[in-house]
């Protein structure tokens, strides 16, 4: 609370209401100024529940108000302060591309990561900026150096291109990947635990953990897992592409080899940005995807040899920081957290309704998924988004299925009265 309050302050006696007054529409901007000033002077609990707040906020984005848009997991909207950001950078890049990218915004890449990893809790020289989460994993997956036989513990729940890297690894090189098939959802954290120690050889070499589930928003005890890892000297991946700027962590808590995220998630950081930690130990052995003139290097810039590319996105990235911290990761992530428990404890009750996912705040977050009994996901997706204007994804993945609903923090408790209203009456007329 006092971090927020006084982060907030020294932001507005800085740069003037975080630099929201470069919104063109002045009483918009305004608006939603004054909404983070009062929200940054109230109590958590207070402030997870004050809708007028949160519909001010809501004047920060620019979503449609025709539809309501539930799948914030997928991909998640700018500011306008971000969408901002990117425009002025791309313009100005347009005047002269190599004298305006390379020479002028260029010089903001530092700032860029500083920020990143005051955001994570770790130094900046562990850092890299890249343009989602699966090049950050990516980039950890082929640069680890391991031999054929050795052993990578990951389950079948992992996210589908992570476990397309580790099996293209297993064809060329002959690693061994040893599955765990997770029973979701569960609330014991042994039980996790219990897994993969129990895959444990003496061939083991990593660990692979998906801090937060995308198919049904399962959290694993991450930092556990990797403390496990580190005790049998196996190193530990974190897929935390749903946990940054969602949860309220560092990922120095975690104690973790390597973390690779997207910012264009939960951080509303513009489409395309991501980010890889890897521990300062780590970063002299790991071979770069894209070579670089240095590839034994341990300078964590190694990683970031891509060529030319815009960059605009990167470096509106701290708009987004801004943004965030104006909120709070505290809050943000209990308000979350509450409109994910509203609609779900709405429908809860209902027999033909099925939430797969926790209610308990230590394994899941915003993102829950739904199902209806009789009916396919993709048959009650569909329907949501044709007769209730509600967009969501349907999930069948595994032992997985049902419709996962993603709110975020523009969405209001309005919204998702609608989504309860739909879920039972689409339960009513087709479930079986
Ligand atoms: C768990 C998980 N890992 C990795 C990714 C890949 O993220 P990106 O599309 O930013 O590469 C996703 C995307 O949804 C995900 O859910």
């Amino acid at each position: 609370m006092d971090s927020r309050r006084s982060f907030f302050r020294k932001a507005v006696g800085i740069s003037g209401v975080m630099g929201l007054g470069a919104i063109p529409g002045m009483s918009r901007s305004h608006s939603v100024s004054e909404a983070l000033l009062e929200l940054s002077k109230m109590d958590i609990p207070e402030a997870v529940v004050n809708e007028d707040i949160w519909k001010r906020i809501q004047q920060a984005y620019t979503v449609s108000p025709n539809i309501i848009n539930l799948n914030n997991g997928g991909v998640s909207p700018q500011p306008k302060v971000v969408q901002d950001a990117v425009d002025r950078y791309y313009h100005l890049s347009n005047e002269a591309p190599s004298y305006y990218m390379w020479r002028i915004l260029d010089q903001g890449r530092e700032s860029v990561r500083m920020k990143l990893a005051d955001l994570a809790g770790v130094s900046h020289e562990e850092i890299a900026v890249n343009r989602n989460a699966t090049e950050a994993l990516d980039t950890v997956i082929f640069g680890m150096p391991l031999n054929q036989g050795d052993e990578v513990i990951l389950t079948k729940q992992d996210y589908p291109n992570m476990i397309n890297a580790w099996k293209q690894r297993e064809k060329r090189e002959g690693i061994k990947l040893v599955w765990l098939n997770l029973d979701l959802p569960s609330e014991d954290d042994e039980y996790f635990i219990n897994a993969y120690n129990k895959a444990t050889t003496s061939k083991t070499r990593v660990y692979h953990i998906t801090h937060m589930i995308n198919w049904n928003g399962q959290i694993l005890p991450a930092k556990k897992l990797c403390k496990v890892a580190r005790e049998k000297g196996i190193k530990s991946i974190v897929d935390g592409a749903h946990t940054f700027a969602h949860l309220d962590f560092k990922i120095a808590d975690l104690n973790c080899d390597y973390f690779g995220t997207s910012l264009h998630k939960w951080l509303c950081a513009p489409f395309g940005t991501g980010m890889l930690y890897m521990k300062k130990e780590r970063i002299a052995e790991t071979w770069p995807l894209i070579p670089h003139h240095e590839p034994q290097s341990e300078n964590i810039r190694k990683f970031e040899a891509l060529g030319t590319r815009s960059f605009a996105p990167e470096q509106a990235i701290g708009h987004a920081i801004n943004f965030h911290l104006s909120i709070g990761s505290k809050l943000k992530q209990q308000r979350l957290q509450y409109l994910k428990n509203y609609w779900c404890e709405k429908v809860n009750d209902n027999p033909k309704i099925n939430i797969n996912t926790s209610l308990n705040p230590d394994y899941s977050c915003a993102l829950a998924i739904v199902d209806i009994e009789g009916m396919e996901p993709g048959e009650v997706s569909s329907r949501l988004f044709r007769d209730y204007k509600i967009h969501t994804t349907s999930i069948k993945w595994e032992n997985i299925r049902g419709v996962r609903i993603t709110p975020h923090v523009y969405t209001m408790t309005y919204d998702l009265d609608r989504l309860v209203t739909a879920l039972t009456e689409i339960a009513k007329n087709n479930g079986s």
